[in-house]
């Protein structure tokens, strides 16, 4: 009997060290954005909200884009729609959102929280979304980071008082090559420096609208000290072709 005991308390102990192994957890999440929705005076489910007629109009055609049994892979595009109305996405506009797709709200929710181009709380007229990965941070973004702290007086997540600026810190936003880059609204700024991002956060302020793309000479993503590989001029057809054939 006690052998039977201690055999049954060592299969006991091993299936909880088994289990043990499969507990696991998602990783923190690391944005400026916070992902649960909390009830605010100016964010609630009675936050007016409904689209224009324009935009009533543009929604039946972006539905138009998808077949029937699908339509509702138009929520992106439709909170997009909402949030450009808007100027950010309140939970009024998202349950909106769902009431014109006829799904539960929870699944606009699922991708409202899930992408952070959804500004789910006010943000100010010029959302400043900083790229800080890697690539962007060995080519300065920390630099260009001061400057914008500096220079509006606000920390990553923060609003200037005003409500001109927002800023907050982006994950790579694709233009790597161009490093450091920052994305204001819909626009990209590349090849920063500092400097750069003085003049055109003075440009902003003073109701200027700044150059978008690279701020150094060259027109997009060549490289910077002049083509190192199709250097000659193009071969014709037939190149490379067998003369017997
Ligand atoms: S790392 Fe900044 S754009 Fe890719």
């Amino acid at each position: 009997l006690l052998i039977c005991s201690i055999i049954q308390t060592q299969a006991l102990s091993s299936v909880a060290r088994q289990n043990s192994r499969l507990l696991h957890r998602s990783t923190a999440a690391n944005s400026g954005a916070i992902f649960n929705h909390v009830d605010t005076p100016e964010n609630n489910a009675n936050t007016p909200f409904d689209f224009t007629k324009k935009n009533y109009e543009r929604i039946e055609a972006i539905k138009a884009n998808y077949p029937e049994g699908h339509k509702v892979a138009a929520v992106m595009p439709i909170l997009d729609l909402a949030q450009r109305q808007h100027g950010w996405l309140p939970i009024s506009a998202m349950n909106k959102v769902a009431e014109l797709l006829d799904v539960p709200p929870m699944r606009v929710y699922e991708v409202a929280t899930f992408y952070t181009m959804y500004n789910r709380n006010p943000i100010g007229k010029y959302h400043l979304q900083l790229c800080t990965t890697t690539p962007c941070m060995l080519c300065g973004s920390d630099g260009i980071l001061e400057v914008i702290q500096k220079k509006l007086g606000i920390k990553v997540g923060e609003t200037t008082k005003d409500g001109l600026f927002t800023l907050m810190e982006a994950e790579c936003l694709g233009a790597c090559v161009n490093a450091p880059m920052i994305q204001i609204n819909d626009m990209y700024y590349e090849d920063l420096k500092p400097s750069d991002m003085e003049e055109i956060l003075d440009d902003l302020t003073n109701g200027r609208e700044p150059k978008p793309g690279p701020r150094s000479e060259r027109f997009a993503c060549e490289p910077l000290g002049g083509l190192t590989s199709l250097t000659e001029p193009p071969t014709g057809p037939g190149f490379g072709i067998r003369t017997d054939l």
